[in-house]
Formats: C-alpha cells, structure tokens, sequence
C-alpha cells in the first residue's frame, strides 16, 4: 500500500522519536555487566543481619584475641575479641549495605562492593566510601552458672559517631572470667590472631 506524502512523513518522524529515546535509555539505565545482579552481584552482597537475638555458647569461647567468623555467613555478625573484651560487629558495611568481608592479612573488614576498609574495631578507614564505623550489636550474659552463654541481639545495633558505644551493652570483659573458664588454646572456630 503507497503511503501518502502526509502519512510518511508522520511514520518517518515516529522512527527517529522512539530511535532517540531508545539511545537515550541505554545511556541513562545501562544494561547491568552479567552477573551485577546475580550470584556474587552486587545485589547478592547486601547483607542479610539476622533479625532476632542468638546465643554463641560460652564467654571463656572468646578468650583468644582474634576475628570469629563462624556465625557471619548465618548472623551477618563478626564477634571480635581483643583478649579483654568482646564485642559483636554487624557485617553490613554502613555505605550502601554490602556485607564486609575479613581480610586476616591485613586485619581489617573489607567491602567488596566500593572497597571501604575497617579496622577490627569496625572503624572506617579515612578516605573510604564508608563514612563511619561499623555498628556494635547489644551483648550480654544469659543463663546461669555453667549454662551460662552470650547472647547477641542485632535489632538493637549502636553507632560510635552517635556517642552510642557504651561499654555496659556493647562488651562483655573478658579480663573477669575466672582463670579457670579461660581456655588454654585458642579454639578452633578462630580463624586468626588480631
Ligand atoms: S557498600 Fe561498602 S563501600 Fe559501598
């Protein structure tokens, strides 16, 4: 079927329009690289803070210094000990949410995401995309006698540029285990000295 010269003309400008909002869609939203979104993704990295409050056994279990990373697949949590006291670290890397990762290395958390470091006090490197420290979880001591265990509650986290680490619910002290509760090897669940 001939088109008229009105009817060509019309169709002719409808296919540059959607020519030019098609290139400038791919300009502003860019397909994501493969993978971006999929397993080991950005996306995939978020990281996934367990929503209610956990137990980890013993306090004696954290008399060596050092990173404990067996609960941070499972918990989105690091339980870090400097041989005096205990604390437990959210995971999530306070940029943007990526889950951190411990470089024993160079004993440090690191983001995968946009590279933000943090010592092992989950405090931010200067310079990084991070702009502060990691955040503590609440710790305390439940149970009695031998029964006795820490339980880490990540709903209630406190911020250190908030002034909010305070020792009475973000440490239990290490130093005021009875000698004889303290383990004489590190235990096994201990990846590294810190
Ligand atoms: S999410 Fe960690 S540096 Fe951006």
């Amino acid at each position: 079927m001939a088109l008229t010269r009105r009817e060509f003309t019309t169709a002719s400008g409808a296919i540059v329009a959607l020519t030019v909002l098609g290139a400038g869609c791919s300009r502003e939203d860019p397909k994501p690289p493969p993978g971006a979104n999929g397993p080991g993704g950005k996306k995939d990295r978020k990281a996934k803070l367990a929503t209610e409050p956990f137990t980890v056994g013993p306090l004696a279990k954290y008399a060596a210094p050092g990173v404990y990373t067996d609960i941070k697949e499972a918990k989105g949590v690091w339980l870090v000990s400097d041989g005096k006291a205990l604390v437990a670290l959210s995971a999530t890397c306070t940029h943007s949410g990526c889950t951190t990762d411990y470089d024993a290395d160079n004993k440090s958390f690191e983001c995968p995401c946009h590279s933000s470091e943090f010592d092992l006090q989950g405090i931010n490197h200067e310079g990084g995309k991070a702009k502060r420290p990691l955040e503590r979880c609440k710790v305390e001591l439940v149970g009695e006698g031998s029964a006795q265990e820490v339980r880490v509650d990540p709903t209630k986290r406190f911020r250190k540029d908030k002034d909010e680490w305070d020792a009475a619910v973000t440490e239990l002290k290490l130093a005021d285990l009875p000698a004889a509760t303290q383990p004489a090897t590190p235990p096994a669940t201990q990846p590294s000295e810190s």
